[in-house]
């Protein structure tokens, strides 16, 4: 008894020994891994051991959230609730906050070019190609690396320098009361200048950045050339219903009412319509109004972006770039379209909506985006001249 005693008492010593000596190895190796860093490379094999678990356990919390807490300040000409929601999203994915400031896309890029380098935006985000070329002819931005982006997005949504990326497409379209007009009436945007459409048309103003870049992409000689469109805008002016005023939806909702016979619209804005809440001759409207895909038998459809480039004055450019990729991925761009009824720009994301699956595939216009630019003060100098207000 007594021996078993004795050897219990034994074992009882060396585990607590061994303990002791365990909880000393714990306990010293914050202060023992100081030497290290100074530049110690011998280091006991006990010690080595309790240094290599250390950097493990902080490691992936520092490589998942490095830019945690950071601020990134986006001028956005996009005024779309859903944004906010999925911009929420990535905030609460990162810890990255971001800040919006809205204005018209003129207005911003003036606000950036007299701020300058000081400029507390990171992000030009806006819809329209024609505004991002503008952008980048006033050299505002700067070249975006990113291979993810690359991966997400095709070369043709992105500019020929990556200076911008598309984020969704949206196409231009006619729509009609589809109690009042048969679709087989419609064909393409050439037709529109036909007398047939006397005072039958509704369309935005001339100043509109969606018109100007609609008719700079017919100016490219694989759509109309230079002659062609001329000829087709007065036609098409003067088969105006009205003098134009209001946005899209505005047009819709006066061919809805019979102001007119057909409207020109992007095509989001008819589920916006459709899903208006606070407004229900709006969202009776968008509910009675076909959607017609122009020239799917010659050049296709007017295919517009929504995208941003990277400010050449950012102060937070990996941040930036995360925001880009986050918004190129599968999460946002299914956003995008389930939302704000707008097309995805990443290839890889199903569209999952029923409206913009109803609307099946269409033909776009063989035109680079990234070069509409060019063609973009000749366009609006058009419109002028034709009378188109
Ligand atoms: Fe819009």
């Amino acid at each position: 008894m007594r021996m078993l005693k004795t050897t219990f008492i034994s074992i009882l010593i060396i585990a607590m020994l061994i303990v002791a000596s365990g909880c000393g190895a714990q306990t010293e190796a914050p202060s023992e891994t100081k030497p290290a860093e100074t530049g110690s490379t011998e280091a006991p094999a006990e010690n080595a051991e309790a240094k290599t678990e250390e950097p493990k356990a902080e490691e992936p919390v520092e490589e998942t959230n490095p830019l945690e807490g950071q601020t990134i300040t986006l001028y956005t000409t996009r005024h779309y609730d859903s944004d906010d929601e999925i911009f929420a999203k990535f905030t609460e994915e990162t810890g990255i906050k971001v800040e919006v400031v809205k204005d018209k896309g003129k207005a911003l890029i003036e606000k950036l070019k007299s701020e300058g380098d000081d400029t507390q935006a990171d992000l030009f985000y806006t819809a329209d190609a024609g505004n991002l070329a503008h952008a980048k002819a006033e050299g505002l931005f700067q070249k975006i690396e990113s291979d993810v982006l690359k991966a997400n997005i095709p070369a043709k949504l992105r500019d020929t320098d990556d200076m911008w990326t598309a984020l969704t497409t949206r196409a231009r379209v006619i729509v009609y009361p589809k109690d009042r007009i048969d679709p087989s009436e419609l064909s393409t945007y050439e037709d529109l200048a036909d007398p047939k459409w006397k005072g039958r048309i509704l369309i935005r103003s001339s100043s509109n950045q969606y018109n100007i870049s609609l008719v700079a992409s017919f100016l490219n000689d694989n759509i109309m050339g230079k002659e062609k469109t001329a000829e087709w805008l007065e036609g098409f002016v003067a088969n105006f219903a009205r003098e134009p005023k209001g946005n899209d939806r505005e047009q819709g909702r006066a061919a809805y009412a019979g102001e007119g016979d057909i409207a020109i619209m992007n095509t989001y804005y008819i589920g916006k319509m459709m899903n208006d809440k606070k407004d229900p001759e709006m969202k009776a409207a968008g509910e009675n109004l076909g959607v017609f895909f122009p020239n799917q038998e010659t050049t296709g459809t007017h295919l517009n972006i929504s995208g941003a480039g990277l400010l050449k004055a950012s102060d937070n450019k990996e941040a930036a770039v995360k925001f880009l990729e986050f918004l190129s991925g599968e999460e946002a761009q299914e956003a995008f379209s389930s939302r704000n009824y707008e097309f995805p720009a990443n290839p890889n994301v199903e569209v999952q909506n029923e409206l913009l699956k109803s609307w099946g595939e269409f033909k776009t216009q063989d035109i680079n985006l990234g070069d509409l630019g060019k063609n973009l003060e000749e366009a609006s100098m058009m419109m002028d001249e034709a009378g188109w207000k």
